[in-house]
């Protein structure tokens, strides 16, 4: 309870801060869905004081049409469309156009904007000369901060960010070039011939085409793996202002190109704590290696004194299981199913795991539900790809939702660069010391 001194009080749209003997209005804002936001872009000018909110756990850093999460229901809306009815009926290109433009398109609509893309798909041929640059053994999530960062390199005529024509020809081709330049790190890092796209392919399969292609013999797309990769795809195509989502609007907002945001988003979601628990999931799947040793692991991540997490599981805002997660989890069986995978020794972990997870009372009362990586790792590795891949393919989906987040952010009349303050607990003033007189 806060003490009466200082108390918020709302009414009639507006909330009062008492501090001793002052008082305070600040407006209280309502969007279409969500909480409600209490506007105190004019707090320190009105009181000298700051927010503290480490880790923005309860800040709104912007207002967005793009995605809406309510993580007590566990519902995710892409422009208002529900995840699960777009990762059944839809596409990825679709969802593409649907958070670049906020509709649904109509068929002529998508016919262009398809072959749009389609058309972008290759990236400059000087480019590849970047890869001998790097070991073989580097860490694709490595090359791919380089190879997108460097596309500010060679389409000067779509970085002015003011020109609209231009916001959009980039938006196109970062969608477009990063299965290519994805699929390169791939080939790179296993020594194998780089694939170039194809224009009769879709999407995914074109993806998996320049991925598992040789040029020794044919290669037949899966049409059941290429719906399951989209799919993968639909699901993380944005998720409204995570970590990585932040870092793009943060660098958009002092007037950088859109690539070089695009790449400062990469390298945030290759933390493990977001983007790389796809990654980390697998490899603690693979640890724990057995059913019987889930008991041991459960007991580490309860352990205070044991940084152990288990990864995949857990989010700053779903407190519900992760709808991501679920369609992830049908899909996983689908994949597995026809690649005729009777008996994953890490499913059996992972469903498990959950479901013991699921009844432990240190998880409930923490409201630790898997999240859309807990079950990622192991439909990718079916796929074919490597563990070192998966934080790629998560940077390949969520490039449109950054780009999609980066235009409403440019586009925004009242965005300004962003520059956050601090509590400062440092030093106080003092004169320097001759080194003589140091003690
Ligand atoms: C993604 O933000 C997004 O939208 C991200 C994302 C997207 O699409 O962009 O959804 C993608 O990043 C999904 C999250 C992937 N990360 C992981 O799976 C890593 C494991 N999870 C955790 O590191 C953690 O759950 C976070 C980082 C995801 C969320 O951390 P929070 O919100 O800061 O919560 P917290 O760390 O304060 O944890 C709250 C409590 C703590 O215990 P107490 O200090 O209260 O006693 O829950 C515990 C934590 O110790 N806890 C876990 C746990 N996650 C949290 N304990 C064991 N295992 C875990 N996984």
């Amino acid at each position: 309870m806060v003490s009466s001194r200082r108390a918020f009080f709302m009414r009639d749209n507006k909330a009062t801060l008492t501090y001793g003997n002052n008082s305070w209005d600040f407006d209280v804002q309502s969007g279409s869905m969500g909480p409600d936001v209490l506007n105190i872009s004019s707090l320190y000018a009105q009181t000298g004081m700051f927010t503290y909110d480490p880790g923005f756990t309860s800040t709104a850093s912007c207002e967005s049409k793009i995605t809406f999460i309510d993580g007590n229901e566990g519902t995710l809306l892409y422009r208002g469309y529900p995840i699960e009815q777009l990762a059944e009926n839809g596409d990825f290109l679709e969802t593409c156009y649907l958070l670049l433009y906020g509709e649904l398109p109509t068929q002529a609509q998508k016919d262009d904007f398809v072959n749009r893309v389609t058309y972008h798909t290759m990236i400059h041929e000087q480019m590849l000369r970047f890869l001998p640059g790097f070991r073989r053994d580097a860490h694709p999530m490595a090359v791919m901060c380089g190879m997108v960062g460097a596309l500010s390199a060679f389409y000067h005529d779509s970085t002015d960010i003011s020109d609209p024509h231009q916001r959009m020809v980039a938006s196109l081709r970062m969608i477009a070039k990063m299965p290519t330049i994805a699929a390169m790190a791939y080939k790179y890092h296993i020594g194998q011939p780089f694939v170039y796209p194809r224009n009769d392919l879709d999407y995914a399969a074109n993806f998996l085409h320049m991925c598992f292609s040789v040029p020794c013999e044919e290669y037949k797309v899966n049409p059941v793996l290429a719906r399951a990769m989209d799919r993968i795809f639909i699901l993380h195509a944005d998720h409204e202002q995570n970590a990585s989502t932040s870092t793009v609007r943060l660098a958009g907002s002092s007037g950088a190109n859109p690539f070089a945001c695009i790449a400062a988003g990469i390298a945030c979601l290759w933390g493990p704590a977001h983007g790389g628990a796809n990654e980390a999931a697998l490899t603690m799947l693979s640890e724990i290696g057995s059913v019987d040793k889930i008991p041991e692991y459960i007991a580490r991540a309860k352990d205070k004194n044991d940084p152990f997490r288990l990864m995949g599981f857990g989010h700053r805002v779903y407190k519900n299981y992760d709808p991501r997660a679920r369609i992830m989890q049908k899909t996983c069986h689908e994949v597995l199913a026809e690649l005729g995978i009777k008996d994953d020794p890490l499913l059996d972990v992972a469903l498990e795991l959950e479901k013991i997870a699921l009844s432990d009372d240190y998880f409930v009362s923490k409201k630790l539900y898997p999240n859309i990586d807990f079950y990622s790792g192991i439909t990718l590795r079916a796929l074919g790809f490597p563990t070192t891949m998966f934080t790629v393919l998560f940077s390949l989906a969520r490039t449109v939702g950054w780009i999609a987040q980066w235009k409403e952010m440019v586009e925004d009349p009242s965005q300004k660069i962003g520059r956050p303050r601090q509590l400062y607990t440092g030093a106080s003033s003092r004169d320097y010391l001759p080194i003589g007189q140091r003690r």
